[in-house]
């Protein structure tokens, strides 16, 4: 079973004086979590699309599907957790309670403020996590990437070529992140930054899947105005 897991549990606290999480701002006529899940709605594969937003935002969220997407029955609406990461387990946790999880049990986790996703990216997604176990969307770093220890000086200039930067969807087979996930220790897990890094910590393969320059990820006020120019390109 292939699961859509629609990551809406943040804050959003880069986006600065808001009055609600960042995935709530709207762009267009409608709230970016709802364009988000429109592009989840679209596949088929998906047995059902999770989407975990903070506690107190649950039935918000759920009054706002009702509103823009009317079709209630393929969404389930849950709590995230506290990191990004533990978001990720409380969906697993939800599928493991409802299905049981299997060697085929699939999670296609999406950032809610990645809007511009596209089915290609999804269903390559899919693909190659059934083929490989595990998939992340990355796409080739224009800029030449500079590493720094200290934030002053320089400390390496890796070759661009080798350079990729990351985006979402990432995709797994869930009983395998979940493994890897609780055999971390806690000095471990607060080296991750995103759920990829679990695999590559871990010594397992994870596939690129190559992404779009405009999959962008809002969040700073900037990237609401890039994201309206997208939105308006694009109709
Ligand atoms: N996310 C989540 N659960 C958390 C933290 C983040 O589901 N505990 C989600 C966010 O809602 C977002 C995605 O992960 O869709 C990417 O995270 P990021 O852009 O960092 O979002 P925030 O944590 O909300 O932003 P900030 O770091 O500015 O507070």
């Amino acid at each position: 079973m292939i699961f859509g897991v629609v990551l809406a549990g943040g804050i959003g606290s880069r986006m600065g004086n808001v009055d609600k999480p960042k995935q709530y701002l709207l762009i267009g006529d409608k709230p970016i979590l709802i364009h988000t899940l429109e592009k989840f709605f679209i596949e088929s594969e998906f047995e059902k699309v999770l989407v975990l937003c903070p506690k107190e935002w649950v039935a918000h969220t759920r009054n706002l599907i009702v509103k823009y997407l009317g079709d209630t029955e393929r969404v389930v609406v849950l709590a995230g957790g506290e990191t990004r990461n533990e978001t990720i387990m409380n969906s697993i946790d939800y599928i493991e309670e409802n299905y049981g999880l299997s060697e085929d049990t699939i999670i296609v986790t999406h950032d809610s403020v990645r809007p511009f996703v596209t089915q290609r990216i999804i269903k390559e997604n899919i693909q190659y996590a059934k083929e490989f176990g595990a998939c992340d969307t990355a796409v080739a770093a224009t800029d030449t990437i500079v590493c720094s220890e200290d934030g002053k000086l320089i400390s390496d200039i890796p070759k661009r070529q080798k350079m990729y930067q990351g985006q979402t969807p990432q995709t797994f087979q869930a009983l395998k992140l979940k493994n890897l996930y609780y055999s971390l220790t806690d000095e471990e897990k607060n080296l991750l930054t995103d759920a990829a890094k679990i695999f590559v910590m871990k010594g397992e393969k994870v596939h690129i899947v190559e992404g779009e320059v405009f999959n962008i990820k809002i969040t700073y006020p900037y990237d609401l105005r890039v994201a309206e120019a997208l939105l308006k390109g694009g109709e």
